[in-house]
């Protein structure tokens, strides 16, 4: 049993404590400062001993979290999303710690294999000019961030591939896109699970790929194998790392 210590108990942290015992884990110790029946800081204490801490919490608490897990030593996956700008100063934090950190935007197996379904999309299109690339991200209502962390490492899959967009715009556009430029729009609202659509579209076509959560099971799966696998290491990875490390 991989024992786990929950940082941040909302819609995730839920969904990954009912999930937990089928996935070989236990639920050791919560942690969330805004419910009174669980630890509301994060010390040695409350970590109760836990192999791994998940956090998803909030993107305004992610960078004071971690760092303090990583002065306690603890092997850590974090899921929350809003804080990657500050990645390597958080890497080079958890090396020094000599502890297992895995972080990731979207811990959906989905999501990581339609990932590399994106790249080689954006490599056989590359060189039919009549296709134009954009793409839209959809979330519901109680999302705090946006672009979502999802669209970013999209985003930056996509410019890596393409041979034709070198920048990517996340605003608005009051003028016409640069042929080098890459749209991605955001939209909030409702309850839109997660959603990610790249279009190639020509005078003549579309064609539209799609990931579409269905449930937070999803990311929940994920994070719990994250948490097994990361338990008994030392060292920094993206989840797509770890999937990397599991097909190989
Ligand atoms: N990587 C992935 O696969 C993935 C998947 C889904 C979501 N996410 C990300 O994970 C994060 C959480 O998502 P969610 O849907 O679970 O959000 P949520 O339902 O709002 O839950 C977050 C919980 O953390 C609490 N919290 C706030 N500050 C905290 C702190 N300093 N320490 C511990 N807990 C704290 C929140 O309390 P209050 O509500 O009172 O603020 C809330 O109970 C978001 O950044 C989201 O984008 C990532």
């Amino acid at each position: 049993m991989t024992k786990l210590c929950l940082i941040g108990y909302g819609k995730m942290g839920r969904t990954i404590h009912q999930l937990a015992k089928s996935k070989a884990s236990e639920v050791v110790s919560i942690i969330d400062p805004n419910l009174p029946e669980y630890a509301s800081r994060i010390t040695k204490e409350a970590l109760q001993n836990a192999d791994v801490a998940i956090d998803f919490s909030h993107p305004a608490a992610a960078i004071s979290n971690l760092k303090t897990l990583i002065e306690l030593k603890q092997n850590t996956v974090v899921g929350t999303t809003g804080w990657h700008d500050r990645l390597s100063e958080i890497t080079t934090l958890a090396q020094q710690a000599r502890i297992g950190f895995l972080y990731g935007a979207n811990f959906s197996i989905g999501m990581n294999l339609f990932s590399r379904l994106i790249t080689n999309a954006v490599e056989v299109f590359d060189s039919f000019e009549d296709y134009d690339l954009y793409a839209l991200e959809k979330h519901h209502a109680q999302k705090q961030d946006s672009p979502s962390g999802t669209a970013i490492e999209l985003a930056n899959l996509i410019l890596a591939a393409s041979g034709r967009k070198n920048k990517v715009v996340w605003d608005k556009l009051e003028r016409r896109p640069e042929p080098d430029e890459f749209h991605f729009a955001s939209v909030r609202g409702g309850s839109v699970p997660g959603t990610h659509t790249l279009y190639f579209d020509s005078p003549a076509d579309t064609i539209e790929l799609s990931h579409i959560v269905r449930s937070r099971a999803t990311f929940a799966h994920g994070a719990l194998m994250a948490a097994r696998w990361i338990a008994d290491k030392q060292g920094v990875y993206s989840f797509s790392q770890m999937i990397q490390e599991i097909l190989c």
